[in-house]
């Protein structure tokens, strides 16, 4: 998932203004990552890859974990806070995410970024990794977020979720985790769940919106080409 342009500013200010939106994570168990292709929709064969159901993996182990690595290397590049290995190609049932939302501890506060003035705290690097992930229970209540896409690249809109969510999934350690989430960790939860299921943000918004978004992401994709 990618942030709109709203949310972005929004995030910029808190992180103290500087130009670096997602400082990367400490990389000292990162290490011979790849950046990694991201598929989109504006080409008919990734549509296909996309639109595919990924498959569960049987327990985490190290081919399992180089996947997420090159994941995050390849969400934090992008910039963008949530990719699902098949974006990458790969129908494993994988997800990545940083919300910047780390513990505040000092030394943990992104460079350059101020102590927070009683206001909300900085960003701060959190990848977290998600294994076979599922929804065990959605809460009526719904949310309103303008949800982006790196294979749907520069087109945003208000896609409506279940508001809190109750999920189970693998961690890096393959142990079997429980929690009940909300806010924008549910938005982006729920969104990269989807693209494991083969469905995209924009599959939730009306067919005329559905044209537009192609129509603009095929325009931005032949501007880059040209570029
Ligand atoms: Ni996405």
């Amino acid at each position: 998932m990618k942030l709109g342009p709203k949310a972005f500013q929004k995030r910029l200010r808190r992180a103290g203004a500087g130009p670096k939106l997602d400082p990367p994570p400490a990389r000292a168990y990162l290490t011979g990552m790849a950046i990694r292709r991201i598929l989109t929709i504006d080409s008919a064969p990734d549509l296909g890859l996309l639109k595919r159901v990924s498959q569960p993996v049987d327990g985490v182990d190290e081919s399992v974990r180089a996947l997420m690595d090159d994941m995050l290397e390849t969400m934090y590049a992008a910039p963008g806070i949530g990719l699902a290995a098949v974006q990458i190609g790969d129908l494993r049932r994988i997800v990545v995410m940083d919300l910047g939302d780390g513990p505040p501890s000092e030394g943990n506060r992104p460079e350059g970024a101020e102590a927070p003035a009683g206001g909300e705290e900085p960003r701060i690097p959190n990848p977290r990794v998600f294994v076979n992930p599922e929804v065990l229970w959605a809460s009526d209540e719904t949310f309103c977020y303008e949800e982006g896409c790196l294979s749907i690249p520069d087109y945003f809109d208000q896609v409506e979720r279940p508001a809190r969510v109750r999920i189970a999934y693998l961690d890096r350690e393959g142990r079997r985790v429980e929690e009940e989430i909300e806010g924008l960790y549910a938005v982006c939860y729920q969104h990269e769940l989807d693209h494991l299921n083969g469905v995209l943000f924009i599959d939730h918004l009306s067919r005329l919106r559905r044209d537009r978004a192609m129509a603009k992401v095929k325009k931005t994709m032949r501007l880059r080409e040209d570029a």
